[in-house]
């Protein structure tokens, strides 16, 4: 997720471009840059670095045009560095970019211009839109951004400048956020409201394959058939802190609201022709034959991920996994060798014990391959491999975007070596892609759903101790329902495996006891319900959470169930965790706690 803006009209627009991208730069702070029309030369000034080291770079330049394009970066395509960063230009430099999103055709559309002559000096996929909107230039800005997005696959929020064209400047989106600012004499666009709100209240929400013509004193917008259409003003009344949210209250479920859009972003690029392709990941099959365990290491919430990850490996690769807190395993001279392969996952990529375990790995020669959710950070760059989530910067410290990207992720891996190893039938295999590609709709399901936890949050979000039981899969998921409760709430809670219950934990039950059950796994239904009857006649309060088709059975045991839609058992794990992230950031808010910033946390551990 990255952060543009663009202006044209009679502000100094080099200074009113860098204030507008410092408020967003919590999308995105890896690296930016600014292009603009300034005495009749487009001038381009970008670095590697937060939007300090461009104004440092600035000092003294200048650039005061009347026209102009920003971008603050999270890099996704290409390491951050001063040459990946935004603007990008086009081969005569009369064009520049910016650009949010990720065109998961850009390595086609690069070989297409590559053999018409064209060269690239980045590693990004924006450098390509910059080449495409030349190839198809031919005096008309509009016409030549409209021919480029409709070969564009993938999403997009992009902002356009052209030196023959100082008049006007264009903009496009398909999936990636953008709004165009309507002010006097001067006009905008920005990923995000809070960028222009000090400028204008008034703005137009582009649809998606909509493109806008900003002039100073007018904004036409076209749908991609060149067809001008009819945009209702809607008027922001949101103060800015609120806009950094989009407008919600915290980013913690802005973020959990963003799962859909970061799950087909780190999905869909990696599905071609219903096929899993993992980047320029090559673990052939002669390198399977030499790997006969695989260990997953994490630390928190990434840990979980690796949980489920060991079931999900395991059931379809055939592979035996051996899942590990980062903190213990480098320190207990772990059994390992060439014939392993260390899945490291981490977020930050920063977490240091994680980043000492993938150490220690390499130095008994094990392969690594990373999870990592940012781009050039340490982890990603000692790995000998990695499989970037694209969940974009997670601000709240409490993960879950991104965890559903590291679920993501480890399916699309499991889905891999079972592929190459021939350990499930191509039916099986095609079934799980296709439940993979479905999970983005039915987490629009759940959020839309979210009512009922927050009704179920406001009756017991006074609990002193919370627990959370499942089997198989779902236990894995408690594990993480547990954890999301407990750093953002304070409420104690544990996450149990269903059979464990009769060897000790169900003494601790009550009356009144809050109990938690996801109950996606099929072939373990009736255990779940002899275990919910088990505590309930306890006196627990049991709240369920599983597929539309089990609604019926499992209401007659549970005292409210959460329904999901009917998945498949085997990718339930990343929708039938967020019904658990809404509980846990329900209960916080209600408690009053701060929910982005929780006690004690930091969002990445870099110290032991
Ligand atoms: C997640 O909600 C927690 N904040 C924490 O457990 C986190 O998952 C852990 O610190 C690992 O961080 P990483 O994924 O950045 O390595």
């Amino acid at each position: 997720m990255c952060g543009i803006v663009g202006y044209i009209g009679k502000k100094r627009t080099s200074k009113l471009l860098l204030n507008c991208l410092r408020k967003l730069e919590y999308r995105g702070y890896d690296s930016a840059g600014i292009a603009v029309f300034a005495g009749g030369e487009l001038k381009v000034v970008k670095c590697k670095g937060r939007l300090a080291s461009l104004e440092e770079k600035l000092c003294g330049e200048s650039l005061d045009g009347t026209m102009g394009i920003g971008h603050t970066r999270w890099a996704t395509h290409g390491e951050p560095s001063d040459v990946n960063s935004h603007p990008h230009l086009s081969r005569s430099g009369n064009i520049a970019v910016v650009h949010n999103g990720i065109i998961e055709n850009y390595m086609k559309l690069k070989e297409f211009l590559l053999q018409r002559g064209y060269e690239f000096v980045s590693d990004t996929d924006t450098e390509v839109v910059a080449h495409l909107v030349e190839y198809h230039y031919k005096g008309d800005l509009v016409q030549a951004v409209t021919a480029t997005i409709n070969e564009l696959e993938g999403s997009y929020a992009l902002g356009v400048i052209c030196k023959n064209n100082p008049e006007e400047f264009v903009a496009a989106r398909k999936d990636s956020p953008l709004i165009v600012g309507l002010g006097e004499g001067e006009n905008f666009i920005a990923s995000d409201i809070p960028a222009i709100l000090e400028y204008t209240r008034d703005i137009y929400i582009l649809e998606d394959k909509e493109v806008a013509a900003l002039r100073k004193d007018q904004v036409k917008v076209f749908d991609s058939h060149g067809i001008e259409v009819k945009k209702n003003i809607f008027h922001v009344s949101w103060d800015v802190t609120a806009a950094e949210k989009s407008g919600y209250e915290h980013f913690m479920l802005k973020e959990m609201h963003e799962e859909p859009k970061v799950l087909k972003d780190t999905i869909n690029p990696r599905i071609k022709d219903g096929l899993v392709e993992l980047d320029n990941i090559k673990i052939s099959t002669e390198d399977l034959k030499n790997i006969d365990k695989i260990f997953i290491v994490a630390c928190g919430t990434a840990c979980h991920a690796g949980v489920v990850g060991k079931y999900i490996i395991e059931r379809l690769a055939r592979i035996p996994v051996e899942v590990d807190v980062a903190s213990e395993f480098r320190y207990r001279d772990p059994l390992i060798n060439d014939r392993n392969l260390v899945i490291i996952i981490s977020q930050s990529g920063e977490t240091i014990d994680t980043l000492f375990a993938l150490r220690e790995s390499k130095k008994k020669g094990a392969r690594v391959l990373a999870v990592v959710n940012v781009v050039g950070s340490s982890i990603a760059r000692e790995a000998d491999d990695v499989l970037y989530t694209w969940a974009g910067p997670e601000i709240a410290v409490a993960s879950t975007k991104a965890y559903n990207t590291q679920l993501a992720a480890i399916y699309m891996i499991a889905l891999d070596l079972a592929y190459k190893k021939g350990s499930i039938d191509i039916e099986t295999y095609k079934k799980t892609v296709e439940g993979l590609k479905d999970t983005p709709r039915a987490l629009e399901k759940v959020l839309s759903d979210k009512d009922a936890v927050q009704k179920f949050a406001a009756q017991h979000y006074n609990a002193k101790s919370i627990f959370f039981i499942g089997r198989g899969l779902d236990y894995a998921l408690s594990m993480e329902g547990s954890l999301k409760l407990k750093e953002i709430s304070y409420i104690h809670s544990e996450a149990y495996a269903g059979g464990e219950l009769k060897h000790g934990t169900i003494a601790l039950i009550e009356k009144g006891t809050l109990v938690i059950c996801p109950m996606t796994q099929d072939y373990l239904m009736e255990k779940m319900l002899s275990n919910i009857k088990e505590v309930k006649a306890r006196g627990a309060v049991v709240l369920a959470i599983t597929q539309q088709k089990n609604i019926e059975e499992v209401e007659k045991a549970a005292d409210v169930v959460i329904p999901i839609p009917d998945v498949d058992s085997l990718i339930a794990p990343i929708v039938a965790v967020t019904p658990m992230q809404l509980f846990a950031y329900y209960v916080a808010v209600q408690k009053g706690c701060d929910v982005d910033k929780p006690r004690n946390l930091a969002k990445s551990v870099t110290v032991e």
